[in-house]
């Protein structure tokens, strides 16, 4: 389902000589007891999972799909990243005939909140309000903007419209959802926001959309089967966490992940907070960075070609893509295209692929790291996301780094706090 591709990535350390770092982090992963050891759940969720709550999740998404048009799901960082990626990457980026998921609560810009107030105020909603501490300002503040407009269209009928997601017990949102009684799901105490996806925070709304839950179960199921093994010869999810120590070493400050479809753009930006969010600490790690090509080419093509040395790439290719175009004949070769006639575009997307993987690593000696996956289904989904997991706990680890906290995001709050007049 997915190949790693050194060959570009000019490396000159052994990754044999990996091998027994690698062994006591795969014990720390699996025996829960390395850094941030409470927050491992997620590497045997895929057979741990809670099969009747899974069921439940589908129930009340094919309820909310009778009666809505629209999904408000009111969430930051690993609240929403891995909804929005699944979505985007399996039904894309304009699905027709879907309902609809529209992501609020990751922001403070009151024109973004406005604009979806507007967008949304004639239409048939409901919301999912997410939050694992149950107290994340951004939450907040759209969940009361958005509450309001419930109650205002539903009157005491908005609680049937209302799904909290969060903890079992503490936080303002769970209180309120007693409170309230609103339907809730539960965020696992051992599973942290970033490593989610896989619970009722990314499930709920993807089977909204018509993702099966299941499909990306499955699809994270047989990664676990794949990456439970700590034999770095045949872990490539491991590889690829060695691969990206080595780059380190060599000096390299950012990894630039870099796509081939648009819809894969929000695949990209939940990959940068896995990485970014799990692994700066400490004054180390790799800087998480993106960019979509050919798109980007245009903009940031030129730095990488001929700026500072300071990048290397990992491409994140999708072999079968679910649609494809043929290009076609005109009644005259007006543009000089007629080259191109009949063609898969798909094929067209390879070759600029293939042509700028040599420029960037022959002419411009920048390294590649190429991770494939045979197509964008909700299987793949589930697989690639669990490769990342495991890729991103052992990269943390060989770097001595807890995976599993964001002391780092605490201090924007408190200032922020202090400027707001909070208590
Ligand atoms: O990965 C994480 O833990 C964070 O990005 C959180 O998901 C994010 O800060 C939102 O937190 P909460 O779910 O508590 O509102």
């Amino acid at each position: 389902m997915i190949k790693l591709d050194l060959s570009h990535a000019k490396l000159d350390e052994k990754m044999s000589d990996y091998q027994s770092a690698v062994s006591e982090a795969h014990n720390w992963l699996h025996e829960k007891s390395g850094k941030g050891n409470d927050y491992v759940g997620w590497v045997k969720w895929p057979y741990e999972y809670d099969q009747d709550e899974v069921k439940r999740i589908k129930e009340t998404a094919d309820r909310l799909k009778d009666k809505c048009d629209v999904l408000l799901v009111c969430g930051i960082g690993g609240s929403y990243l891995g909804a929005r990626a699944a979505i985007e990457m399996v039904n894309g980026l304009y699905p027709n005939k879907r309902p609809e998921v529209i992501f609020i609560g990751n922001t403070f810009s009151a024109s973004y909140l406005y604009q979806i107030l507007e967008y949304v105020k004639d239409k048939e909603l409901c919301l999912n309000v997410i939050s694992k501490s149950g107290t994340t300002t951004e939450t907040s503040v759209s969940f009361r903007i958005f509450k309001e407009l419930m109650e205002e269209k539903y009157g005491d009928k908005a609680k049937e419209r209302i799904i909290a997601t969060t903890d079992k017990a503490k936080g303002t949102l769970k209180a309120l959802a007693d409170k309230e009684g609103y339907e809730t799901f539960v965020i696992p105490d051992d599973i942290g926001g970033r490593y989610s996806v896989f619970t009722a925070v990314g499930l709920l709304a993807l089977a909204f959309v018509g993702i099966d839950p299941l499909e990306v179960l499955r699809g994270s199921k047989d990664a676990y089967d794949e990456y439970n093994t700590d034999d770095l010869s045949k872990n490539t999810a491991y590889q690829y966490a060695v691969a990206r120590r080595m780059m380190d070493n060599k000096g390299y400050a950012a990894e630039m992940f870099v796509t081939y479809e648009m819809q894969l753009t929000s695949v990209a930006e939940w990959w940068k907070q896995l990485f970014g969010e799990s692994e700066g600490k400490e004054g180390k790690g790799l800087l998480p960075t993106s960019a979509c090509f050919s798109t980007d080419l245009h903009s940031l093509g030129q730095f990488i070609q001929e700026g500072r040395k300071c990048l290397y790439e990992t491409i994140f290719w999708v072999d079968k893509m679910e649609h494809d175009l043929k290009f076609p004949k005109a009644k005259e070769n007006f543009d000089n295209m007629d080259y191109l006639v009949g063609k898969d575009l798909s094929w067209v997307n390879e070759m600029a692929m293939r042509g700028t993987l040599s420029a960037h690593e022959e002419d411009g000696n920048v390294p590649n790291i190429i991770i494939s996956l045979e197509d964008n289904s909700a299987y793949a989904f589930g697989y690639m996301i669990y490769f990342f997991f495991k890729a991103c706990g052992m990269s943390c680890y060989l770097l001595d780094i807890n995976p599993f906290n964001q002391p780092g995001v605490e201090v924007y709050k408190k200032k922020m706090f202090k400027l707001l007049g909070k208590e």
